[in-house]
């Protein structure tokens, strides 16, 4: 699996150890899939003596736990929830084998590549997070009965009998963004989140702020009240907005939230269509997560600090072709002395 970075200015030394330790948030719960990558991870470009080139930087993290043969089932007997159907009918010809780029594994690379968005974030302030509020069905009470490790093990187990997967749903935020990030038009700060959370595989819903909630609510009820913080800020005294509003951040943290769908691919026999003709009964012989919601976290804060990263930079808060000061590029020697 690999991608390219561009954009990424000259000068950053990339912390190879958050990008490692963001990897490894592929799979921070073994208990619940069957599949546990090595994710070594290799730059191929854009990195000279441990700092940005301002070129584009590649990135392949390597499958090391292939069994196509297992996937030979779906190539005429599309799974009920996956992809195999459309991929049909889009190409015709399709790579069956784990799934193709229908596969979550395709999105492996962007970790590593969000981890160097993230860092660019980190150098003036901004903090991109998530949280599961709901697994499996059951609210997440961070530290009552049902706090996310037991609810794992709970899972877990239960797949582990039922065959059956579940679903999600995850709240991001994006603390320190300054005020006047965004456009009011396709650019709205808010639609470019969504668009990179929305092409995650497995998403199926997406709001910002009180999101769905604003349908009930009045004007006076939704509307954040204005306030002089204590820096000498313009401020909301609540963030029903979630930190936009005309597309464009007010200052406050950015919120949303998104539904992941349960795995598709069960050990449950679904019903489904054989190409060659007729309708079958299949039980998915492929590697089961049970609940890939956790998975989800670290490829949507990648994608959101990506997205970030890509607007403070036209709105001049990060530099685009260097961090080295312009004054001092001829005679730059950091790089040399290292
Ligand atoms: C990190 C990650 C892991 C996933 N693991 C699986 C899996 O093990 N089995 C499966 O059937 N789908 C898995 N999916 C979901 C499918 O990729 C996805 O449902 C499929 O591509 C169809 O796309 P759609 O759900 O957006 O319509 C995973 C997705 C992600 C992001």
């Amino acid at each position: 699996m690999g991608c390219i970075v561009d954009g990424v200015p000259a000068g950053t030394r990339p912390d190879l150890a958050s990008m490692k330790e963001d990897l490894k948030r592929d799979v921070p719960y073994p208990v619940l899939t069957r599949r546990v990558e090595e994710n070594r991870m290799r730059l191929l470009s854009g990195v000279y003596r441990g700092r940005t080139l301002g070129t584009p930087i590649s990135i392949i993290v390597r499958n090391s736990n292939v069994e196509s043969d297992r996937y030979k089932l779906i190539a005429m007997k599309p799974r009920p929830g996956h992809a195999d159907l459309t991929y049909r009918m889009k190409y015709g010809h399709w790579d069956w084998r784990g799934g193709s780029r229908a596969s979550g594994r395709t999105w492996a690379p962007m970790i590593p590549a969000g981890s160097l968005a993230k860092q660019l974030l980190d150098l003036i302030g901004i903090q991109v997070s998530t949280r599961i509020l709901i697994l499996g069905g059951v609210e997440v009470e961070p530290k009552g009965p049902n706090n996310l490790r037991t609810l794992i093990q709970h899972l877990a187990k239960e797949a582990e009998s039922t065959g059956d997967a579940t679903g999600g749903l995850v709240e991001l935020s994006i603390s320190g963004l300054p005020g006047g990030i965004g456009a009011p038009w396709f650019w709205r700060f808010q639609a470019d989140i969504g668009h990179a959370i929305l092409n995650i595989p497995g998403i199926k819903s997406y709001e910002v702020g009180a999101g769905i909630a604003a349908a009930d609510l009045r004007a006076s009820e939704f509307n954040d009240d204005l306030t002089w913080g204590s820096d000498g800020s313009v401020r909301g005294r609540t963030n029903n907005a979630g930190g936009v509003l005309g597309g464009i951040t007010t200052g406050a943290p950015f919120i949303c939230r998104f539904a992941v769908k349960a795995t598709p691919s069960i050990l449950v026999a679904q019903r489904t269509v054989d190409l060659n003709g007729g309708e079958v009964e299949m039980v998915t012989e492929g590697r089961f997560d049970a609940n890939f919601t956790p998975r989800v976290q670290v490829l949507a804060e990648a994608l959101a600090a990506l997205v970030s990263a890509d607007h403070l930079m036209i709105s001049g808060f990060l530099p685009h072709d260097s961090v080295i000061p312009y004054e001092e590029r001829l005679t730059y020697t950091k790089v040399e002395v290292d």
